[in-house]
């Protein structure tokens, strides 16, 4: 089954030629991030405009790099929610203009979704697992039961893990998307400051990292204020560190506690060397499997959103009504 996948959620404007939920034939992905760095985080509208002017250049390059036509696809994929409105609508309206010009099913598929199937595109796993979805949007312990059908164990009170790894990078002066600048700047310094973990009281597979960026700014503030010296070195291992072991501590806790014996990491945060690093030795103690996506499937693409649609598929769900519409959240 040939699938062509388009995502324009965020700030990348990608499609991509998927066969079987496993091969990718093609992986396009027009990145902006130069053009919203200079704003120190992506702009909804400037996101829009660009992903307008991308969008038809981005598929057809997709389908001629995996050399094959738009009439050699058995379905279309588009990621529908969640996202910017904006961002979104451009992928879900150009996705069904094709749909609808060359009769093909299309499939609205979650962004969430998308991110968990970047794992089946590079290893042999099959639920149940457990899976820690990090990104910019989301951070959430799954239990994933079946390929349509996942238990929120554990999620974010506030902030999402890469809005609090940007957000940090914000306050130590680092560019846009703050992730990779903060782990870079970790590898050089040492975890030398106790930032307090906030604990989330009743439901202890839960997270809370506001409390985390507040305390970094705290502390930089101070630094500053008095004029004493300051390792931002330091600073980004210690939250770093700090962060990761909130998300390694809870996602062995949910593997403790249901028994399940693989463990995938997910999203743009699970490109983190750091959290991959941890992860792995808990799973080595525990003898737990663990998987996370290549680099270039960690971040937002659209071989991701292709294979999505095909486990959609082989699990039965139908393709969506002309009338399909993006959404800015949908429920996990
Ligand atoms: O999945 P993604 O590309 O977009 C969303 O769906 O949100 O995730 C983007 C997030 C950003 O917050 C970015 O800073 C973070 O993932 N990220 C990282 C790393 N690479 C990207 N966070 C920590 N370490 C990284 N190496
Ligand atoms: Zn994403």
């Amino acid at each position: 089954m040939l699938i062509l996948g388009i995502e324009s959620s965020c700030d990348e404007t990608a499609a991509a030629v998927v066969k079987d939920g496993k091969t990718v034939l093609s992986d396009v992905i027009a990145s902006q991030i130069d053009i919203h760095r200079r704003f120190g985080g992506v702009v909804p509208e400037i996101a829009s405009r660009n992903h307008t002017l991308q969008i038809a250049g981005v598929v057809n390059e997709a389908l001629t790099r995996a050399n094959l036509k738009l009439a050699d696809m058995d379905a279309i994929a588009v990621t529908c929610g969640a996202g910017l409105l904006g961002a979104l609508l451009v992928g879900v309206s150009y996705a069904k203009a094709l749909a609808y010009g060359a009769k093909k099913p299309l499939y609205a598929v979650s962004h969430i979704k998308g991110h968990i199937a970047a794992n089946y595109l590079a290893h042999d796993i099959t639920p149940p697992y457990i899976c820690l979805l990090v990104s910019g949007g989301h951070s959430a312990i799954l239990k994933i039961d079946d390929y349509e059908n996942f238990k929120l164990l554990g999620t974010t009170r506030d902030d999402a893990a890469g809005e609090a790894f940007d957000k940090t990078a914000r306050i130590l002066g680092l560019p846009y998307p703050g992730g990779p600048e903060i782990e870079r700047l970790a590898a050089t310094g040492k975890p030398t400051i106790t930032f307090s973990r906030p604990s989330v009281k009743d439901k202890d597979l839960d997270f809370s990292f506001s409390g985390l960026k507040t305390a970094v700014m705290n502390y930089v503030e101070n630094a500053r204020a008095r004029n004493t010296s300051m390792n931002p070195a330091d600073v980004a291992a210690s939250f770093q560190k700090t962060a990761v072991d909130m998300l390694v501590e809870n996602t062995f806790k949910a593997v403790r506690r249901t028994g399940l014996k693989t463990v995938a990491i997910a999203g743009g945060v699970s490109a983190n060397a750091y959290l991959r690093a941890e992860a792995e030795k808990v799973a080595y103690e525990i003898g737990a499997r663990l998987v996370y996506p290549p680099l270039r499937l960690c971040t937002d693409n659209a071989a991701m959103i292709a294979a999505a649609a095909y486990y959609m598929s082989i699990s039965g769900v139908a393709p969506a009504a002309l009338d399909l519409d993006a959404s800015a959240s949908i429920p996990l």
